[in-house]
């Protein structure tokens, strides 16, 4: 099987997961104990801290750790914002941040949902103008997860700080993908996860100014500076570091890679005359939203899948679902192309030998299809 999906999740490093192993067969003690074990444990957590923090260009009292993006989106928006407060947010953020802000309203926070142009992009102008006196919270998304398009977090974020409101951003997609120095940009919060950046699953963070102030979502032992309590899992949080630490060494040479395979792509299934638009402006690379307008996504995506290319329907925002996606939605397509819309996305593992294959499988199955329709 060919895998190329890896905006859902990414395989595990083989140096990440070297290094898991050894952490997790030799130290076990609880970090919050006071004893060698609990030293040794404790050890490791602070050393990683400090290295997420150095690659991202924060102060290491700015890292908590988390068991997710989603995670690290809650605690962000739930521990912000009270009745009476107005949040803006995104109309296609994922649902890690549009299901929080439904919750909020149900709170009675009120929430303003921008919508985004017909390329994926959020313009700065919309957000500032609906900013009024009882705004607390801006929430923008860095990269969408089906377009692959990237906001300017740093001109809308410069402009929430310059109307006194706090900016978060859910940057799960862009991390590992894209070099940040958070002291550098006015973000507040902004939060991240492993497993799109060749890390484990069920590990995230939450970077937070020094000065902001969250409330507690949950309660417990006071980990995490209270926001999220609960023994802190050493071997996920060091692999993550180290994750973190090879995808931002690599991101240069990674996005050269990258380009040559989405243009050796493009150009296959140019020169096979096969019919497709790609959605979207400002792509970040790495995730290709397609239309093919001769096949039905789901018609394609299983297809391919029962000759060995993982692909994900671009019109399903959840697995299982064959509702059309609200971000396509959002972006005013055209349900009948929505339906022929998938998305792709290359990982560090292929070569141009799998990109040549799978634009061949395409082909393929779309000329069959178009065979049997006529
Ligand atoms: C933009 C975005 N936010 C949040 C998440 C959720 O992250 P996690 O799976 O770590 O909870 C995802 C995962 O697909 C995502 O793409």
């Amino acid at each position: 099987m060919i895998y190329c999906d890896s905006a859902a999740t990414t395989p595990l490093n083989e140096n990440v997961i070297v290094e898991m192993n050894k952490i997790s067969s030799t130290v076990f003690g609880n970090p919050s104990s006071i004893h060698k074990f609990g030293q040794e444990s404790r050890a490791i957590i602070e050393r990683s801290r400090l290295k997420i923090a150095n690659l991202l260009g924060c102060d290491l009292s700015e890292i908590i750790f988390t068991g997710c993006g989603t995670e690290s989106n809650n605690i962000a928006m739930l521990g912000l914002l009270n009745k009476g407060d107005h949040l803006i947010t995104t109309s296609y953020e994922h649902p890690a941040v549009l299901k929080t802000a439904h919750e909020l309203e149900l709170k009675g926070v009120e929430v303003t949902y921008i919508k985004p142009d017909q390329n994926g992009i959020i313009n700065c102008n919309e957000i500032k103008s609906a900013i009024k006196e009882n705004t607390k919270l801006v929430s923008v998304m860095h990269v969408n997860n089906e377009l692959g398009t990237e906001n300017s977090i740093e001109e809308i974020s410069q402009t929430t700080n310059d109307m006194g409101v706090l900016f978060h951003t859910d940057a799960v997609q862009s991390i590992g993908k894209k070099n940040i120095t958070l002291r550098n940009t006015k973000i507040d919060l902004l939060s991240l996860s492993a497993h799109k950046f060749y890390g484990p699953k069920g590990i995230g963070a939450l970077y937070m100014r020094n000065g902001v102030n969250l409330m507690p979502t949950y309660f417990g032992g006071g980990q995490e500076k209270d926001l999220r309590p609960g023994t802190e899992n050493i071997s996920y949080i060091h692999g993550m570091a180290i994750a973190l630490e090879l995808a931002v060494k690599d991101c240069q040479d990674w996005h050269k890679k990258l380009s040559k395979l989405e243009s050796l792509f493009l150009n296959n299934l140019k020169n096979e005359n096969i019919k497709y638009t790609v959605n979207g402006k400002n792509l970040i690379g790495g995730i290709l939203n397609i239309t093919f307008h001769d096949i039905l996504s789901q018609d394609l995506v299983i297809a391919l899948d029962m000759k060995g290319y993982a692909i994900s329907g671009g019109s399903a925002c959840s697995s299982g679902s064959v509702k059309t996606s609200t971000t396509l939605q959002e972006i005013k397509m055209d349900q009948n192309l929505a339906q022929r819309t998938v998305r792709i996305s290359f990982g560090k593992n292929l070569t141009e030998n799998d990109i040549n294959g799978l634009s061949k499988a395409i082909t393929s199955i779309i000329n069959k299809s178009n065979l049997n329709a006529k």
